[in-house]
């Protein structure tokens, strides 16, 4: 069994690798696999471990004549076209629920860095600004008892709600769907989109990457947030237009925002964001803790042997 694994990953997890596997690897630390050669490789692939940075579509599964099984490491499949897998009976895994603390977590660091402007203040140690300590120095906003408004009330918002309720934040959700357990049980509060823009203090965009959710945040939206309101997306770049985003941080229509995905990763170093004291942006980081990766690792090895061996895997993504 050839299993091909298109990113470089060192953990004593990948021990739960049977030795007679095959195992191919791409070695080179911080780079994607080259297309041609993920195409090359998967071409007598059994199984797949990928990541969001592959794009496992039509023509890689139209080469892939072997394959039987595919998971990538994380919760997002949106670089996988799950028709194309599901035609050929090709079961997709992912792994959800081991990440949901760590991205909330992350998406409360963004929230707590952008309202008491960390980076900007270290930036002005940096450049030996700072000169004594000052009765408004980097005063930013509260988060205690503050409004949180959190886009997409899956997994992870259900997490980022818990801990937000922790800190006495008011909490409202807007979601496909109610989430009517989650009402009761965190007391947070549903309001449409309109509403929950305009009431919240912090805004938290959760939702997958869809086409539904394509582009939900333009100017429009944004405009309807307050001026000292912080924006965080933790999910997907594609679900708001960063160039709208600019164009409100740069208006200061908001206070901030925090950015953990973009349209295109990794976004240009000129990208006009990058250019503003008010956005803080971390590199596609949302569940990266050591135990999260190792778990996330091996959910993604289960799901395949699982596949192999024709068992169900634990977490599969297929209708
Ligand atoms: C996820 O889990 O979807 C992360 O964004 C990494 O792919």
């Amino acid at each position: 069994m050839k299993i091909l694994i298109t990113r470089k990953i060192e953990t004593e997890v990948m021990e739960i690798i049977p030795e007679s596997f095959d195992v191919v690897m791409w070695e080179q630390e911080n780079s994607v696999m080259p297309r041609d050669l993920l195409l090359k490789e998967a071409a007598d692939a059994d199984a797949i471990f990928t990541n969001v940075t592959d794009r496992i579509d039509e023509e890689l599964f139209s080469c892939a004549k072997n394959l039987k099984v595919v998971s990538t490491m994380g919760v997002g499949f949106d670089n996988i076209d799950i028709k194309a897998a599901t035609k050929r009976n090709i079961p997709v895994g992912h792994t959800p629920d081991v990440l949901s603390e760590a991205v909330a977590e992350l998406a409360l660091t963004l929230m707590f860095a952008c309202a008491r402007r960390v980076v900007e203040s270290m930036n002005f140690i940096k450049a030996d600004e700072w000169k004594s300590w000052g009765p408004y120095l980097f005063a930013g906003q509260k988060i205690s008892g503050a409004k949180l408004g959190i886009i997409g009330m899956g997994r992870i918002g259900k997490e980022l709600a818990k801990m937000a309720r922790g800190l006495n934040m008011d909490v409202s959700y807007f979601n496909r769907n109610r989430v009517l357990d989650t009402e009761e049980t965190l007391q947070v509060q549903y309001k449409d989109l309109e509403t929950l823009l305009k009431d919240s203090d912090y805004v938290v965009m959760l939702a997958p990457a869809t086409k539904e959710t394509y582009h939900m945040l333009k100017y429009e939206q944004f405009a309807l947030m307050k001026p000292t309101s912080i924006f965080v997306n933790a999910s997907r770049g594609t679900t708001i237009d960063e160039n709208d985003l600019y164009k409100i941080l740069k208006e200061k229509k908001i206070f901030a925002a925090g950015l953990d995905v973009f349209e295109k990763e990794p976004i240009n170093q000129s990208h006009p964001l990058l250019t503003l004291d008010n956005v803080i942006a971390v590199p596609h980081i949302g569940s990266a803790n050591v135990e999260t990766r190792d778990k996330m690792v091996e959910i993604t090895l289960r799901n395949i042997l699982n596949g192999l061996s024709g068992e169900q895997l634990l977490y599969t993504v297929n209708p």
